[in-house]
């Protein structure tokens, strides 16, 4: 039978995106990582692993529109059918919502609707909260909306610090979505 074929979308660290490609039991191959930041460490992960990378900057593009296409040509070329944003800072456009209905997902550090966009860690730890967390989700044309598929929750400490708390909530990302991932491919089956 024919595997399952992947792209991960990444902006930095890579830290979720090694996760995955250490799960020896994804149920899918991760062919493509497309990445918005030439100088991010995730290319060097990616190059470890023999995964390819298509770097597109988004100021080299005339319109979002642009740029979204020509990731999406390099998407259909490798005949990826699921997109698994990991640590991807940007939003997500009309052109790759359409092609790819229901097949785009997102890992994210708090317990949605709480604390959306940027340094949800920090936002949480500042906010005073009890816990926070991790949510996997469908992507739509929201800042990290749409439907949560899984969340796992994290209590805060008192002694915690940002980076304590950090490695926690890394600690559950890292496990909780290549197990989502999982379940989710199986379907496609
Ligand atoms: C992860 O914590 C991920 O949940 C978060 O960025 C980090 C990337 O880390 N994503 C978001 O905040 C999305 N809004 P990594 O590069 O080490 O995987």
């Amino acid at each position: 039978m024919r595997s399952i074929r992947a792209a991960v979308f990444a902006s930095g660290t890579g830290s979720n995106f090694e996760a995955i490609m250490r799960e020896g039991n994804l149920g899918c191959d991760i062919k493509l990582l497309v990445c918005d930041q030439p100088e991010a460490q995730v290319i060097e992960k990616a190059a470890a692993f023999s995964v390819p990378t298509y770097v597109a900057e988004p100021k080299k593009f005339a319109s979002k529109e642009a740029y979204e296409s020509s990731i999406l040509r390099r998407l259909q070329e490798e005949e990826i059918t699921w997109v698994f944003l990991a640590g991807y800072m940007r939003m997500i456009g009309k052109t790759l919502l359409d092609s790819y209905e229901g097949k785009i997902i997102n890992i994210h550090p708090s317990l949605l609707p709480a604390f959306p966009g940027i340094d949800a860690i920090g936002q949480a730890y500042q906010a005073g909260v009890k816990k926070t967390g991790v949510t996997v989700h469908y992507v739509d044309e929201g800042m990290d909306t749409g439907p949560i598929i899984a969340q796992e929750e994290v209590e805060i400490l008192p002694n915690d610090t940002i980076d304590s708390l950090k490695t926690r909530i890394q600690a559950i990302e890292h496990r909780l979505y290549s197990r989502v991932i999982k379940k989710l491919v199986k379907r496609d089956e």
